[in-house]
């Protein structure tokens, strides 16, 4: 499906899987009179344990059949371990094309400390990038930031999200290390530095230790895309341009349904 000639271009949303969703969901609101295509790259999840260049290929790869097939206005690149890593080379290879990432709100999270120790918890991919070590040279030399690569996060907020029960235990397991105690000063933010993770909020709110603020950088990022949008007078949400691909080809029932609660045909 692309736009007919008289609607306007749909914004094309990726992530390797669900977690793209929750910026999804702030991009909407914010572009009501544009249609939605959601990619989820099932059949690469997870992401945060592939080799670099191996997955740098897959993105790019993947992006020639996309913008072909789907023709957007603009890509949201709601995974930062894809765009941490392949951003660059997107906007290299599609010039043509505008990208707007995803990357760890470390900035603003230095800005906002007044404990100076801030955690990022991301995929083991995130972490290990010279992007994420390069935004905290750039922003947050003044502060402790401590890194935490989560093995298991992201699938567990797949599941968590399909409806699937989530051990309280587990969790603590891959957000303990958050916390830091150091002359008596505190952790109090964390940067949830992977798209899947907001959807777990609730549950490390009810986990922590202590009260920290839990920074979700997809308000931001949809207001990023929505000030590169263009806004049409009068234009009218297209009808058959919300739809959801799962490169798998093969969405499980709950998967399926959980598009359709966000509006997409699955
Ligand atoms: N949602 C992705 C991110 O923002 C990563 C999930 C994964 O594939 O491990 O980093």
């Amino acid at each position: 499906m692309t736009a007919a000639a008289n609607e306007l271009k749909p914004v094309l949303v990726f992530d390797s899987g669900i977690g793209g969703l929750t910026v999804l969901r702030e991009a909407r609101v914010l572009m009501p009179e544009r249609g939605f295509i959601y990619i989820a790259d099932d059949a690469g999840f997870p992401y945060g344990s592939w080799e670099e260049a191996a997955l740098k290929e897959r993105i790019v790869g993947l992006f020639a059949k996309l913008l072909a097939q789907y023709d957007p206005e603009v890509c949201i690149i709601a995974c930062n371990t894809a765009f941490t890593l392949a951003g660059a080379d997107l906007r290299a290879a599609f010039p043509q094309m505008t990208f707007v990432g995803t990357v760890p709100a470390i900035k603003p999270a230095a800005e906002r400390t007044r404990s100076g120790l801030v955690s990022v918890l991301a995929t083991p991919g995130t972490v290990k990038r010279a992007y994420t070590r390069d935004l905290i040279q750039s922003f947050a030399t003044q502060c402790h930031v401590r890194l935490v690569g989560s093995q298991n996060l992201a699938r567990l907020a797949e599941a968590y999200i399909r409806g699937d029960v989530v051990e309280d235990e587990a969790v603590m397991t891959e957000i303990g290390q958050c916390f830091v105690e150091m002359d008596g000063r505190k952790t109090d933010i964390v940067v949830l530095a992977c798209t899947h993770y907001p959807f777990m909020a609730n549950i490390f709110r009810r986990l922590a230790p202590w009260p920290v603020d839990w920074l979700d950088p997809a308000e931001a990022i949809a207001r990023r895309a929505r000030s590169l949008v263009p806004q049409v007078a009068d234009a009218v949400h297209p009808d058959n341009l919300d739809f959801a691909v799962f490169t798998s080809g093969a969405p499980d029932f709950p998967t399926r349904r959980l598009m359709q609660g966000f509006g997409l045909k699955a």
